[in-house]
């Protein structure tokens, strides 16, 4: 089958039909300007080898790699074709030695678009996004987390992480709440305050926001630190002090069931 959109295959049972709807309108959306182009692409799980299938049909001079456990009871699959552009591995996401050598055997010049559908847990999605972002995603390239939103399920499959929303243990002093006060109804303009209300303002408005800090959501929570990276002049309340520089990330997009995060063009890669 050769789809008009990627769409189609959510729709089209049988050996390409692996993704929900959203998933593919959204990567649709993201990957169809690179559809004639030889791109290299990564997915992180691929149990019977469906999506890779899609991958291959949809971009028909792509070169897909798929990385899986296959514990004992899932077997490698047999690719029933495009054996050229399809390279299967069995080994684990959080391994980056095994990581590493995959990518550089099939994609030396860094991988198009990186998925990770494996494990969906938190500590281990960040040992593939950090060591693959940087290492072996192209600049401009794409990374995807799929399922992330498995991190506020109690009791996912796989590990019972992300299973609270953490209280805010939020650091705010006696100083913190006297600023708050004494502030409530003074001048937004910095000039027009007193010196007083000067010394205070720094107290002002500090707390932390009632979240969900662990898993998956805990990761994309620290992505989003990455983002605002070049802004770190005056740093956030509580967090140790870090080199300032541009950003290794262009952009987020946060979905249900799909996060995409864009590499920036002027990060570095190996
Ligand atoms: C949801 S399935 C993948 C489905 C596939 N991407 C698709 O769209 O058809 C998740 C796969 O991740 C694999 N997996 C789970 N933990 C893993 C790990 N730590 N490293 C590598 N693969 C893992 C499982 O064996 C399973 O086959």
């Amino acid at each position: 089958m050769t789809a008009v959109s990627l769409i189609d295959y959510a729709q089209g049972a049988g050996e390409t039909q692996s993704k929900p709807e959203s998933y593919l309108n959204i990567y649709e959306r993201y990957f169809s300007h690179m559809r004639d182009d030889a791109v290299t692409i990564l997915e992180l799980g691929v149990a019977t080898g469906k999506s890779m299938l899609m991958w291959s049909d949809y971009f028909s001079k792509g070169t897909i790699v798929g990385i899986d456990l296959f514990p004992p009871g899932s077997e490698m699959p047999t690719m029933p074709r495009n054996e050229n552009r399809i390279h299967m591995y069995r080994g684990a996401q959080n391994d980056t030695e095994f990581l590493s050598r995959v990518s550089n055997e099939i994609a030396p010049n860094g991988f198009d678009i990186i998925i990770d559908d494996a494990a969906h847990i938190g500590e281990l999605a960040k040992v593939s996004f950090s060591h693959l972002f940087l290492k072996h995603l192209k600049p401009g390239g794409i990374y995807g987390l799929e399922d992330w939103g498995t991190g506020y399920w109690q009791g996912h499959a796989y590990y019972p992480d992300g299973r609270r929303f953490k209280e805010p243990g939020d650091g705010r002093t006696f100083l913190h709440q006297i600023a708050n006060k004494a502030l409530k109804n003074a001048p937004v303009e910095w000039p027009s305050l007193t010196w007083m209300q000067k010394l205070l303002k720094p107290y002002q408005y500090v707390s932390r926001f009632r979240s969900h800090e662990y898993g998956m959501p805990g990761v994309i929570k620290q992505l989003i630190d990455e983002v605002a990276r070049s802004d770190w002049s005056s740093l956030p309340y509580g967090t140790e002090p870090k080199e300032k520089r541009p950003s290794y990330i262009e952009s987020i997009l946060i979905s249900p069931g799909v996060t995409l995060v864009t590499k920036s063009r002027s990060a570095p890669m190996g």
